[in-house]
């Protein structure tokens, strides 16, 4: 007999779909929703992996609603995922960092869900060739909701699933649909994703630390104590931790889940609500960090419990293993 596990691959699709007949009321729409999102990932992984030599590298000209200067893939992913999750007939609102709006699909392609979503995250990374990615999160209209602005204006804790796709030296799809979180390896051979990393579960603690340290002379006392406290350990029976930050959100928080550590974007005498924004990158990193038993917070709050008041609203984020996220988090409250 052949082995097994070569014949009887488990794609991203058959597994939600095992997933989701465990609910008797499932419809498949979550199931043929995520068919589309993976359909804008292998797209923007197949241009990632050539931008270089399709021209594709640099500057789009053109500046965003965050005041960023935007590159070409953004805007090529963001035109993919606009074009993709419309189609599919899932989706009722969409919310982009690359949209100075929120997109209402038209009655005719309308369907239950709301995706909010980073069409391609660590930009300022790409000509260098480093690891980048897509974020989504997904919420499903409120019932009898005819589709409005609030049906998105809610705590990340409505979200129904999120997930990110790392385009780096593999491209690796992490996903929660509420369930625990799963890890999928796209095989570009057959262009499937497959379940590579069953039931992910991040480490308690772990000695490394993620965060942009050419901040700091703008953090406040609380976030400067805590990270003093973990680079220079008062007790001489505790190592420093290790410093390591990519620069690309992806990259750093699927570091984050798989060795374990904190992650942080604190906010600051320059942005005093931190820089990365709630809907598409805070909300879908914190429910993934959550399913697979870690912690996310603003310092002060429970990350998944904020309610945005705009839809590009950023939010300070701190993180990653509990215990770590737990520690900082008490600083937070000592220096109130
Ligand atoms: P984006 O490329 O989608 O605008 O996001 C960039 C974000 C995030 O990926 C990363 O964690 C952060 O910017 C890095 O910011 P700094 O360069 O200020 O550290
Ligand atoms: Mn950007
Ligand atoms: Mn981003
Ligand atoms: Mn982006």
């Amino acid at each position: 007999m052949s082995d097994h596990t070569k014949t009887n691959i488990v794609t991203l699709t058959r597994h939600v779909l095992t997933e989701q007949y465990q609910h008797q009321e499932a419809t498949g729409d979550l199931t043929l929703l995520l068919t589309s999102i993976q359909l804008g990932c292998k797209f923007v992984e197949s241009c990632v992996r050539k931008a270089a030599l399709i021209y594709l590298t640099g500057l789009a000209h053109q500046t965003n609603v965050q005041g960023e200067d935007v590159k070409k893939l953004d805007v090529l992913a963001n035109e993919m995922f606009i074009n993709a999750l419309k189609s599919s007939g899932k989706v009722a609102i969409m919310v982009s960092e690359e949209v100075d709006n929120a997109i209402f699909v038209e009655d005719e392609l309308r369907g239950k869900y709301c995706v909010t979503f980073d069409p391609l995250d660590g930009s300022s990374n790409i000509d260098a060739g480093v690891n980048v990615g897509t974020i989504f999160g997904i919420y499903q209209l409120r019932d009898s909701s005819k589709a409005e602005i609030a049906d998105v204006l809610r705590p990340g804790n409505k979200m129904v699933a999120a997930g990110y796709c790392m385009y780096g030296s593999s491209c690796n799809l992490i996903l929660t649909t509420g369930n625990g979180v799963n890890g999928y390896t796209l095989d570009p051979a057959i262009g499937e994703f497959i379940l590579t990393h069953p039931n992910i579960r991040i480490p308690p603690r772990a000695k490394i630390y993620s965060v942009n340290e050419g901040n700091a002379m703008y953090w406040d006392d609380a976030c400067k104590a805590y990270f003093d406290s973990i680079k220079f350990p008062k007790d001489p029976a505790r190592k420093p931790y290790s410093a390591r930050y990519i620069g690309s959100m992806v990259a750093d928080i699927h570091r984050t889940l798989l060795y374990g550590g904190i992650f942080a974007y604190p906010a600051d005498k320059k942005s005093k609500n931190g820089k990365l924004r709630v809907l598409y990158e805070c909300f879908p990193m914190a429910m993934i960090v959550e399913q697979a038993g870690g912690r996310a917070t603003t310092g002060k709050t429970r990350m998944l419990d904020v309610v945005p008041t705009d839809i590009h609203a950023r939010a300070p984020i701190f993180l990653g293993s509990e215990e770590d996220v737990k520690e900082a988090e008490e600083f937070f409250q000592k220096y109130d």
